[in-house]
């Protein structure tokens, strides 16, 4: 594998460390967002998922891609498709973010993209990461600064958060050998905590009170409709909390040490590093 590596959502949590990684590992990268420009010493590329004509000039000339869907978006069916089939006619090999647990059933929207992929002829892996820790930050700290709280419909579920500087170093791994075609890996943090346990970490980390409110899905789609967030996208939110009050999301795997040859990063680290931005 010399050529070079094509990775989408270059700008995004995991895409930015993502990018960094095989920078750093000498690899030749092309990095697409919507406005093209270059990102962490790596060329840019125009590339909107939403627009196939911007397609044949991200895929064209690599051998390898980073493929995934932008948070913000739940039409995995329809927009996933299309750029798989943009690598798979060229011979692109495609390691793919999916998302823990689509596997339980053939029915859900992102296994049926990884089914796809899977039938496409190009070499593929597939990444299936848990809840990110980072979402701490992306989607809970505005609750956190105004009052102190992370109010979410997880009841006393737990998750093995994941850390994506993890996500990208196995993504990174996965594009950089071929070891791992063929396969699929649930990609988790080290062990499972409940919200009110990482409440917990993240008050210690900011020295202010922070504590878990466990709410209903109205509730919840409410506070996020009333921060702003499209109801249908809240919604979809809210769904996907009832694979955390199952005790679904608490599963833990050894998938990141075994491609990256790392232990995954606990949520304590995460919070350590990340306390700047969870105070500021
Ligand atoms: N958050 C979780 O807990 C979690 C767990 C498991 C799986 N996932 C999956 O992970 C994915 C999100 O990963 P992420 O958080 O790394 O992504 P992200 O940060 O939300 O992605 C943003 C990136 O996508 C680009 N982007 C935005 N709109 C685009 C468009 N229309 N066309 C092309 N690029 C666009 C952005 O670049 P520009 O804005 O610069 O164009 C940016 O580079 C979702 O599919 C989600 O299902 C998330």
């Amino acid at each position: 594998m010399t050529g070079k590596i094509l990775v989408l959502g270059a700008t995004g949590n995991v895409g930015r460390p993502l990018v960094r990684a095989l920078v750093a590992k000498g690899e030749a990268v092309r990095a697409a967002s919507r406005d093209g420009k270059p990102v962490e010493g790596a060329d840019g590329v125009v590339f909107n998922i939403l627009d196939p004509m911007t397609f044949p000039a991200a895929f064209d000339g690599v051998d390898r891609a980073f493929v995934m869907m932008p948070g913000g978006y739940t039409e995995a069916k329809a927009l996933l498709p299309p750029v798989i089939e943009a690598a798979a006619s060229r011979g692109v090999k495609v390691v793919f973010q999916s998302v823990l647990g689509v596997d339980a059933d053939e029915s859900i929207p992102y296994r049926q993209v990884e089914i796809a992929l899977e039938k496409s002829g190009t070499p593929y892996v597939i990444l299936r990461p848990n809840w990110f820790t980072d979402n701490f930050i992306n989607y809970w700290k505005p609750g956190i600064d105004a009052a102190g709280v992370i109010a979410v419909p997880a009841a006393d579920g737990k998750s093995s958060f994941i850390d994506v500087r993890d996500i990208a170093d196995s993504a990174a791994a996965a594009l950089t050998t071929d070891r791992f075609d063929g396969k699929a890996f649930n990609l988790t943090g080290p062990q499972a905590l409940g919200y009110a346990e990482a409440a917990a970490l993240i008050s210690e980390a900011i020295g202010k009170p922070v504590a878990y409110q466990a709410i209903d899905d109205d509730a919840f789609v409410d506070n996020l409709v009333g921060a702003g967030v499209p109801e249908v996208y809240a919604r979809f939110l809210a769904s996907i909390f009832y694979p955390v009050r199952q005790g679904w999301t608490a599963v833990v795997t050894a998938d990141v040490p075994t491609l990256t040859g790392h232990p995954a990063r606990t949520v304590a680290a995460w919070v350590k590093d990340n306390a700047a931005t969870l105070k500021g």
